[in-house]
Formats: C-alpha cells, sequence, structure tokens
C-alpha cells in the first residue's frame, strides 16, 4: 500500500488507535495531518513521525466544535494542498445507564463521538471532491452494532458512526469517495488502561477484555491501524458502506465466550 503524494487526515491522532493510523499511514509515505485537542502528546507524536524521515503535522483543535473544524480543516488544506484520506477516530468512553446518564454527559458523548465525525465529513468532504475522490474511514466499535451495560451514549454514538458511514457512502459514491466503519473489540490503549482503573480490581478487569475474544488476548493499537490503512488504500476499492469488525472474533460466540465456556451440558465436546 502506497500513499505518496496522498493526504491523510487522522482525528484522535496522538494516542492509542489514531497515533497507530498515523505511525501506519506515514510508513506508506502519506503526508500525515494528526488532528487532536491535546498538544503535548499530538507534538511529541509528530516529532516522533520526522525523526523517521515521514511528512507529519500537527493540527491542534476539538473536532466536537464547529468552528475549529472548519478552520483547522482549511489549515490542513492550506498547508498540504489537499485531502486524499480522512480517519474519523476521536472518541471518548463514559459509563452511564437512560436513567442515570444526565443530559450534560449524554450531549458530551453525543458531540465528541458522533457530532465530531458529521463536522469532519462535511468540510473533508469538498475538499476530497476537488482532488477527484478520496476514502473515509470511521472508527466505530462492536458497540456500532451491539450494545455494553451501562454505556447507553457511548451505545448509541457508536451505533450513530455506522450509520454516518453508510450515509457518506451512499451520497458520495458518485464523486468517488468511499466510506467504511471498522469496528474494533476491546484495544489495549489508553482509553481502555483508565476505563478498566476505575473498577476495584484493574489487573483483573483487563483479564477479563482478554477473555472476550477467541484468541484470549485483546487487540493492540496497529492491529487496527493496519485495518483502518488498507480500507483507505486503492486495494479496497471495492468496500464501501461496509461494517468491518476487527474484534477477535468478539462477536461470534452467542452469549459471549465466558458463557459458552460455563454454558449448558449440552454445548460442552
Ligand atoms: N480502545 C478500545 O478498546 C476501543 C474499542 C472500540 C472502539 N474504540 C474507539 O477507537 C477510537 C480511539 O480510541 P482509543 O482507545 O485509541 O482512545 P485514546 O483515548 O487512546 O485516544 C483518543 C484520542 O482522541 C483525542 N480526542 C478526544 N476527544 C477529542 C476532541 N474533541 N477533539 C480532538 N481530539 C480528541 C484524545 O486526546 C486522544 O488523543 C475511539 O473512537 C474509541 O471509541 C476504542
Amino acid at each position: 500500500m502506497d500513499f505518496k503524494n496522498k493526504v491523510v487526515v487522522v482525528t484522535g491522532g496522538a494516542s492509542g488507535i489514531g497515533l497507530a493510523c498515523c505511525r501506519e499511514f506515514a510508513r506508506c509515505r502519506a503526508s500525515v495531518a494528526l488532528v487532536d485537542r491535546d498538544e503535548k502528546s499530538g507534538r511529541r507524536a509528530v516529532q516522533e513521525l520526522r525523526r523517521a524521515g515521514r511528512k507529519a503535522e500537527f493540527f491542534d483543535f476539538d473536532v466536537s466544535k464547529r468552528a475549529q473544524v472548519g478552520a483547522g480543516v482549511a489549515g490542513i488544506v492550506k498547508k498540504f494542498g489537499g485531502i486524499d484520506v480522512l480517519v474519523s477516530n476521536a472518541g471518548i468512553q463514559r459509563y452511564a445507564s437512560a436513567t442515570t446518564c444526565t443530559e450534560a454527559e449524554w450531549d458530551l458523548v453525543l458531540k465528541v463521538n458522533l457530532k465530531s465525525a458529521f463536522l469532519m465529513s462535511k468540510y473533508v468532504i469538498p475538499a476530497m471532491i476537488k482532488r477527484g475522490g478520496g476514502a473515509i474511514v470511521i472508527t466505530g466499535s462492536v458497540q456500532s452494532v451491539a450494545a455494553v451495560a451501562n454505556s447507553v451514549h457511548y451505545v448509541v454514538s457508536k451505533h450513530g458512526l455506522l450509520g454516518l458511514a453508510r450515509s457518506l457512502a451512499l451520497d458520495f459514491a458518485r464523486h468517488n469517495i468511499r466510506a467504511n466503519c471498522v469496528m474494533p473489540g476491546a484495544i489495549d490503549t489508553p482509553m481502555l488502561r483508565w476505563a478498566v482503573s476505575l473498577g476495584p480490581d484493574p489487573a483483573g478487569a483487563l483479564t477479563f477484555c482478554d477473555r472476550m475474544h477467541l484468541r484470549g488476548k485483546m487487540g493492540r493499537p496497529e492491529e487496527v491501524a493496519r485495518v483502518i490503512v488498507f480500507l483507505a488504500s486503492d486495494l479496497a476499492s471495492f468496500i464501501t458502506g461496509a461494517a468491518v469488525a476487527v474484534d477477535g472474533g468478539m462477536m461470534v460466540p452467542a452469549g459471549g465466550l465466558a458463557t459458552q465456556e460455563g454454558g449448558l451440558p449440552g454445548a460442552k465436546s
């Protein structure tokens, strides 16, 4: 996969899956626009890429705010001359049910996880059309098609992202733009480490995360990034509007892997 002369925008590029995407795209010779609101980590990541001889630039903005996205995308186009690939990946994790979730938390999660991807698409797509086409990859989750307990706003935001990918695929196919949604399982990133630290037994929670997958280990950020790079590449020219699970088989066992292991007598081999 060769992204020479291609400009790739990655939101949430300073950490976890987004950072792994920046590294993989840069390795494939892309010019990388790393977008994040974490200035320190963003600048550190760009320095790392440049030290390896890659082309990368940090853009410090909040993808959930319309004015910042408009100005930020204009800045990327000015710097690189256009945009070919958008990876809408920035997101946050929160826990609540419909009765415990405050309106403020609901609005925050929907804004950061879902509205951000709409705003980025709104401003990036005209730049892609000028280049004759492009590819969009949105980081959804297994929670784009399934639900985890006590995560109502997160689940709804991730379901919405799959709908957004499908709508973009449909509306902009005639402009030679493809849009797809990747659905990772549990991936070992700072977000996941934060989530497991909320409970009384972080080590036990990590083991639980491992056991959710058929191989008994959670995913690494680069295992998701490689699929995102593939979907953004010409090798994936016939894939659009797709929900692509990158979940180590997490969703294969009906009732969950743990249920299978301790399952009904007839299910034991
Ligand atoms: N880690 C997992 O297990 C997992 C599983 C499925 C899906 N995902 C999704 O993958 C994506 C990346 O998650 P991660 O685990 O790498 O998380 P992470 O916390 O390691 O990285 C997220 C990055 O997004 C940035 N960000 C957050 N809000 C932003 C905003 N408003 N504007 C600009 N930047 C912002 C953060 O500063 C951070 O650098 C998220 O959308 C997440 O929901 C993660």
